[in-house]
């Protein structure tokens, strides 16, 4: 089956029972046993519920992996990660993350005695140097949110394996649409289903695909255990944002190009951060490693001042957290999505306080760049 076949099917078929050709919100909360030390194959929602494995069944699918386990949130399912560490086990990471995961690492995973090092995301040999005989993982997002950097999938999974550490990676940018990482080796792939995979932004929710049994029958028991999973009702909305995501994504990435090639032209734009740009610093490896670039783009704007009057200016594109939805949105990641990344550590990275961050929606490109010139005309006049 191609992916966009996959999108539609994958995961289900019509229900027995009925014919249901969509899946069922089974919203309960435990299930009949036949009788005594009989159930049938389902004994409690937290266990496992039918429409939370249609999901997790579908997604793992769509990634090439043989196992979903699906969380309450994208955070919830890093947490989860973390908790196959024992104290004193050490990991290494990107230093370019969403605020919220490195929010996770440098408090709860640190406090759980789980050593965290931080190393430059683009760069391969750092995290070989990084690497020691304590490490069991290694946990990077590609691109990275907001700088748009790529990690180097092939190397960083070899270095990973060399050290016998399970690689990680967050694919929530890209989805398994345009970019899938256990093909490059990958143990596990995360996702924020918040963003993309359901792609309406009307609910939270988090998933790990693991690429074999082992790994994944070990975070079945973590979210059976600790608890944090994915309510029916959600997992419905998921199941059924994933049917479109192929269309979907196809036109986030031919809008992406169209407004990141706008922008890169434009002499009030200091610099935009678009792997599809041939000015990207990682422009051949994002063609080799990636079938698309996506929707995301981050810009420089030249002053705080300034980006304070794009955001403001913009009426298509609505100032708000999050990403991957139908609607446009933008974003300040120095006080929004990065605010819990120390402001040194924001400029050390080069996430300034000029910097804004497009998710662009699905509409129509012309009315997307007409807003842009809108928000531009507007941080011009500052
Ligand atoms: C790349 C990435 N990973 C993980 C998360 C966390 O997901 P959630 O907000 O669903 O907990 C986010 C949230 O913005 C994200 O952008």
């Amino acid at each position: 089956m191609k992916i966009q076949t996959a999108c539609v099917h994958a995961g289900h078929q019509p229900e027995e029972a009925t014919g249901a050709v969509t899946v069922p919100i089974h919203a309960t909360s435990t299930f009949a046993y036949r009788r005594f030390g009989e159930h049938r194959g389902w004994e409690y929602s937290r266990t496992g519920n039918p429409t939370r494995a249609a999901l997790e069944r579908a997604v793992a699918e769509l990634e090439g992996g043989v196992d979903g386990i699906a969380f309450a949130s994208g955070l919830a399912a890093i947490d989860a990660i973390t908790d196959l560490l024992e104290p004193g086990d050490h990991m290494v990471a990107a230093d370019n993350l969403y605020g919220g995961t490195y929010r996770l690492f440098t408090s709860i995973t640190k406090r759980h005695g789980i050593d965290v090092t931080f190393v430059s995301a683009t760069d391969p040999e750092a995290y070989a140097t990084a690497c020691t005989d304590r490490t069991r993982l290694v946990f990077v997002e590609t691109p990275t949110n907001p700088l748009m950097q790529l990690v180097d999938l092939s190397a960083v999974t070899e270095i990973a394996h060399r050290h016998g550490a399970l690689m990680v990676v967050d694919n929530t940018f890209l989805t398994p649409i345009l970019q899938r990482p256990l093909e490059f080796g990958a143990d596990l792939v995360v996702h924020s289903t918040t963003k993309y995979l359901n792609g309406h932004s009307d609910g939270v929710g988090g998933m790990i695909v693991a690429r074999d049994t082992d790994l994944g029958e070990r975070l079945h028991t973590v979210q059976n255990n600790a608890g944090a999973i994915l309510g029916p009702f959600d997992a419905y909305l998921v199941l059924r944002g994933v049917k479109t995501l192929a269309i979907r994504m196809a036109v986030h990435e031919s809008n992406g190009r169209s407004l990141a090639g706008y922008l890169a032209a434009d002499k009030r734009v200091a610099r935009v951060h678009y792997p599809g740009l041939a000015s990207h610093p990682q422009h051949a490896l994002a063609r080799a490693q990636q079938s698309g670039f996506g929707g995301m783009i981050a810009f420089d704007i030249g002053s705080l001042d300034r980006a304070r009057a794009f955001c403001d200016a913009v009426e298509v594109f609505t100032l708000a957290e999050s990403l991957g939805g139908v609607e446009s949105l933008v974003c300040h990641p120095a006080t929004m999505t990065h605010a819990s990344v120390p402001a040194e550590e924001r400029e050390r990275l080069g996430i300034g306080d000029d910097m804004i961050r497009l998710s662009v929606g699905i509409e129509d490109a012309g009315d997307l760049e007409a807003d842009l010139s809108r928000g531009l005309d507007a941080a011009g006049r500052v």
